[in-house]
C-alpha cells in the first residue's frame, strides 16, 4: 500500500480526492496494490465539497502529513508561490515524493524544487500543471522522447479560450465571459494571470523546458494576453478565414528558441482552431512523428485530479518497483542555446488602422510598411464615410517584429491616422 497526503482541499484537491475514492478499485486493479487517500490538510475543511472522506482523513493541520511517517507521497495543491514552495521543499527534506499541479511555482521557482528532489533522491510529479486532463508531460517526457521536436503550439489556458469562444460565438462581452468562467471554477485566483497570458507562459515555460532542454525560462517568454481584443477584431479575422487563439508557442528556429505567448489569427480549418471552450490543445511536430495533436479538457477539478492521481500512481509504482527517478524529472543537463529575442521573430500580421476616408491614405500606409520591408498581402476596408475614421485592413506578409513595431510607430503619427493601430499576429501556411 502507499499512502498519499494532499495539501489543499479546493477544485483541484477535491477532484483528486473524489478519484482517489471513487476510482480505488480501478487504481488497485491497475497498480496491483492499494493507493490510499490518508491525510488531506486545509485551513477549512468545514465546507461541503460534495463527496464523502472516510474520519479522520481531514486536518488543518499540515505538520500531520509532513510528521507522518507512513506518507509517501505529498500532493501539493494548493497553488501560489508561498506556503505552497516551503511545504514542498520540507516534504522533499523529510524524503517524500511530491506531486503538483502548481504551474506558476514550477515555472518561476521550479529549479529550487528539482534540485532538491534530486538531491534528497525523490521524484517530483507535475502532469497536472500543463492542460489539465490531458497527459501532455507524459508525452513530452516519454511518448515522443525519440524526437527533436521542431515546434510546439498551445491552447493552454482554458479560462482564455473560453472568453475568446464566447466572444466569437455568442458576442458575449469580455467581462461577462470572465466572470462565467470564474463560477465554472478555471479561473485563477488572480484571473489576471488567465487573461494577461501569465498562465499560458508558465506552462509554456515547462513544455519548451522538456522539449527543449532549456533551463526554466520564465522570465525570457514574451507575454501578451487576450484583454485588448475586441469583437470587431474578431469579426474581421473571422471574415478573412481566421479566429483568434491564445496561444504558446515554442519552437527551435536559426539556432534560437523562440518562446511566446499572444492572441494569434489561425486558419478556421486547422484543427486547433476548432478548440472552443474550456478546452485545450497542444500542437507537437516531431521531426520523426511529425504533427501531433493532444485535446482535452484544460482545467477543472476532476480532469485534472486525473493528471495528479496519474502521477501518483507512476510514482506508487515506481516505489513499489525500487524504480525511483526512472523517468528523470526534468532534464538533467542543460542545453546552451539563445531565447530569441521578440523583435527578431518573423510572423505575419493583421493590423486595422483607423483611417481616414480619402483619397491617398491606403498609399501613405503602405509606403511607410513598405519602407521596413513588410508586404501587404491583402486590404479590406470597411464602410464609406467621406473624410472619417474607418476601419482598415491589412493582412502581410512575413515581416520582423521589430520592423513591424517601427512602421507602427510612424504610421499612427499620420495625420490621416485617428486612433492607435492594432495588430494580431497571424500563423499558418500562407495562401499561395
Ligand atoms: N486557470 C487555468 C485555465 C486552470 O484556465 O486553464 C488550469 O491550469
Amino acid at each position: 500500500m502507499v499512502n498519499v497526503g494532499i495539501i489543499g482541499f479546493g477544485i483541484v484537491g477535491s477532484g483528486t480526492a473524489k478519484i482517489l475514492l471513487k476510482n480505488k478499485d480501478v487504481l488497485r486493479e491497475r497498480v496491483g496494490f492499494e493507493i490510499n487517500l490518508r491525510r488531506i490538510a486545509d485551513l477549512d475543511i468545514k465546507r461541503d465539497r460534495g463527496i464523502k472522506i472516510p474520519e479522520g482523513v481531514l486536518t488543518t493541520d499540515v505538520n500531520m502529513i509532513f510528521n507522518d511517517p507512513d506518507i509517501h507521497i505529498v500532493v501539493e495543491l494548493m497553488g501560489g508561490i508561498r506556503p505552497a514552495k516551503d511545504f514542498i521543499l520540507k516534504a522533499i527534506q523529510n524524503r517524500k515524493h511530491v506531486v503538483t499541479a502548481n504551474k506558476a511555482l514550477l515555472a518561476t521557482e521550479g529549479t529550487d524544487i528539482f534540485d532538491a528532489a534530486r538531491e534528497a533522491g525523490v521524484e517530483v510529479g507535475f502532469e497536472a500543471s500543463v492542460a489539465g486532463a490531458i497527459p501532455i508531460i507524459k508525452v513530452m517526457k516519454e511518448g515522443l522522447i525519440a524526437n527533436r521536436i521542431k515546434a510546439i503550439y498551445g491552447i493552454i489556458n482554458g479560462t482564455s479560450n473560453y472568453i475568446l469562444t464566447k466572444m466569437t460565438d455568442h458576442n458575449v462581452e469580455f467581462l461577462d465571459a470572465l466572470k462565467e468562467a470564474q463560477a465554472l471554477g478555471y479561473a485563477e485566483a488572480d484571473p489576471t494571470f488567465d487573461i494577461e497570458g501569465i498562465d499560458t507562459a508558465h506552462k509554456l515555460t515547462i513544455l519548451a523546458t522538456l522539449a527543449y532542454g532549456i533551463p526554466l525560462s520564465f522570465n525570457s517568454v514574451y507575454i501578451e494576453g487576450i484583454s485588448k481584443i475586441s469583437t470587431q477584431d474578431i469579426s474581421f479575422a473571422s471574415e478573412l478565414g481566421y479566429k483568434v487563439k491564445l496561444l504558446a508557442i515554442t519552437k527551435e528556429a536559426d539556432g534560437e528558441i523562440e518562446l511566446r505567448v499572444h492572441p494569434t489569427m489561425l486558419p478556421k480549418e486547422y484543427l486547433i482552431a476548432k478548440v472552443d471552450g474550456p478546452f485545450n490543445a497542444i500542437y507537437v511536430d516531431g521531426d520523426a512523428t511529425g504533427s501531433t495533436l493532444y485535446y482535452g479538457r484544460g482545467a477543472g477539478s476532476v480532469p485534472t485530479g486525473s493528471a495528479v492521481v496519474s502521477d501518483i500512481a507512476d510514482i506508487a509504482r515506481n516505489i513499489q518497483k525500487n524504480a525511483i527517478g526512472r523517468v528523470p524529472t526534468i532534464p538533467r543537463i542543460f542545453r546552451d542555446i539563445r531565447i530569441k529575442k521578440i523583435d527578431d521573430v518573423v510572423s505575419r500580421y493583421y493590423f486595422r488602422f483607423s483611417a481616414l476616408d480619402k483619397p491617398g491614405v491606403l498609399s501613405k500606409i503602405s509606403g511607410i510598411l513598405g519602407n521596413y520591408n513588410i508586404s501587404i498581402a491583402s486590404v479590406i476596408q470597411k464602410g464609406r464615410r467621406l473624410g472619417e475614421a474607418v476601419p482598415l485592413v491589412v493582412l502581410s506578409h512575413e515581416a520582423k517584429e521589430k520592423d513591424m513595431r517601427q512602421a507602427i510607430e510612424e504610421i499612427d503619427r499620420l495625420p490621416v491616422v485617428m486612433g492607435k493601430t492594432v495588430f494580431i499576429r497571424v500563423e499558418g501556411k500562407e495562401e499561395s
